[in-house]
């Protein structure tokens, strides 16, 4: 990872004793400081309501949670001594912004550091308003150096939300200081296929749909709701996976050639695609839900027995779907979308299948029983390349698939996660893996018929793919779902 010199600055996380900071924020902070990539002045200032600690207990709750992610006392004693700090904000009225502002102007002056900030809101997103307000209206929307403001998902629960917290975001900050968190954008392999795409010629020249047939997406999880059934009630698939996640990995897969490898640039060319898909039709969406099953060998209950679901809950926890990118690149080719939890397998993976030869040639192989070339990019885990295609068996006129394969894992090591690169391109002001206010909208447009109607919910047995309707769905476009 090389990346343009960070410079001082105090990251400002509300919402410090919360999972999210405890899993992935502290760990990719101090991982940035050990490979020497945030600058020696990059102060953490935590901020909770309940939280009753000061900075020494802070920093004792912090060293546990780094402990936890693997990470040696030696490497975290003295950046947690030295860099974190807390402050209570019990009420998060504005007395409690007042004297944040207050606390980041003494650490500033204790630190030696200029006046740039970071604000992440790793909090509750029904807590994303009133702090967004707090802030604004306590001046911490500027400062004499750079001031950025950093948003979790899911932004908004539907198109209405979202226009509404872009707004109130625009009040006080404008589009260059804010950071919209997708953190799949952040991952490695959904980076590296824009370089596969746009560094590799020989696959650019046949992407498109006189070559494509069609293009899969599938986000597959084993896990269930975890727990969380408070969050994914009022969630559900399509708001947890689809809008966000699915829809982005989309845009990155279908997009034109960026003018630039610059931020707006490459949102521009996303934008143009999710402006570009046709409404989705409900005979192409299909819905499930969970029973019970066995997953890696375990029994799993079904989703309304999980703790605190309605035992009558319509919430699904799968969706497969077919949109259509109407543009000159890609009119005709289905886009197949699926994901779920419990189902068979952890994978996140895009398959893009080519065209037949036009005639068969190898009889007795005629053309239906030649499997297309398929080029597999698997994003999680076990991260890499397959392309699939037909041999000669020796000895015999049959023909045999075999595949020419690229596992990252053998030969890159310290492969960085997610957030790690995230929270670096926050405090270096690149906001390319960042999801801006027009793309988050529009990705809510897309879906906003299927949440208001959704289609009617299939149950399918946990541990297998899904529901017998997604096959169907897929079948209706000859081809099957990969992997199966
Ligand atoms: N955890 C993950 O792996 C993960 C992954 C992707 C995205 N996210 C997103 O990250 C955000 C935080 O998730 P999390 O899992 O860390 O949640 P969490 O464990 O519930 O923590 C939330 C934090 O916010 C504070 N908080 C709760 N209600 C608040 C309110 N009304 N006003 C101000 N502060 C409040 C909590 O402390 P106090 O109650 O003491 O204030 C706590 O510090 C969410 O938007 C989530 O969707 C999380």
């Amino acid at each position: 990872m090389t990346k343009a010199a960070v410079d001082p600055c105090i990251f400002v996380i509300l919402g410090a004793s919360g999972d999210l900071t405890r899993r992935k924020l502290l760990p990719a902070l101090l991982r940035l400081n050990a490979k020497g990539m945030a600058p020696d002045k990059l102060i953490v200032l935590g901020t909770a309501r309940t939280a009753d600690f000061d900075d020494a207990a802070f920093r004792a709750d912090a060293r546990r949670s780094l402990q936890s992610a693997g990470m040696s006392s030696e490497e975290m004693s003295h950046w947690c001594d030295e860099c974190l700090h807390f402050l209570q904000m019990s009420k998060g009225d504005s007395d409690d912004y007042r004297r944040l502002a207050t606390c980041i102007e003494q650490l500033e002056r204790e630190h030696g550091t200029p006046a740039n900030r970071a604000f992440y809101l790793a909090l509750p997103p029904r807590a994303f308003p009133s702090a967004i307000e707090g802030l604004g209206e306590a001046g911490l929307n500027r400062s004499s150096g750079w001031t950025r403001l950093v948003i979790e998902k899911p932004f908004g629960r539907d198109l209405k939300s979202a226009q509404e917290l872009n707004a109130l975001v625009h009040r006080y900050y404008n589009e260059a200081q804010v950071y919209r968190i997708d953190h799949y954008l952040g991952k490695e392999t959904v980076q590296n296929l824009l370089v596969f795409r746009f560094a590799n010629p020989i696959f650019e020249t046949i992407w498109n749909r006189d070559r494509v047939e069609s293009v899969q997406i599938t986000v597959a999880e084993t896990v269930g709701i975890e727990g969380r059934a408070g969050y994914y009630e009022e969630s559900g698939v399509l708001r947890d996976m689809v809008q966000n996640h699915l829809t982005q990995l989309l845009a990155v897969v279908a997009m034109e050639v960026p003018s630039a490898f610059k931020a707006n640039a490459i949102r521009n060319e996303k934008m143009k695609v999710l402006d570009s898909i046709s409404p989705i039709h409900p005979n192409d969406a299909v819905f499930g839900q969970y029973i019970e099953g066995m997953v890696d060998g375990i029994p799993v209950p079904a989703y309304r027995q999980e703790p605190k679901v309605r035992p009558d809950s319509q919430t699904a926890t799968y969706a497969a779907l077919r949109l259509e990118i109407a543009n000159w690149r890609w009119q005709g080719v289905p886009f197949l979308l699926r994901t779920g939890k419990r189902l068979a397998k952890r994978i996140t993976q895009i398959a893009v299948s080519f065209r037949c030869p036009p005639v068969a040639l190898f009889r007795p192989n005629p053309c239906p029983e030649i499997q297309p070339n398929v080029l597999v990019i698997t994003i999680q885990p076990d991260e890499g390349f397959d392309l699939s295609f037909e041999v000669k068996v020796p000895g015999d006129m049959r023909l045999q698939r075999q595949s020419l394969d690229f596992r990252y894992g053998e030969v890159f090591s310290d492969i960085p996660e997610a957030y790690e690169t995230l929270l670096l391109d926050i405090v270096t002001g690149d906001q390319t893996l960042f999801v801006r206010a027009d793309l988050v909208e529009t990705s809510w447009h897309l879906y906003s018929h299927l949440l208001e109607n959704p289609p009617g919910l299939h149950l399918y047995t946990s541990g297998t793919w899904g529901p017998s309707a997604a096959d169907a769905l897929i079948k209706k476009h000859g081809t099957k779902w990969l992997p199966e």
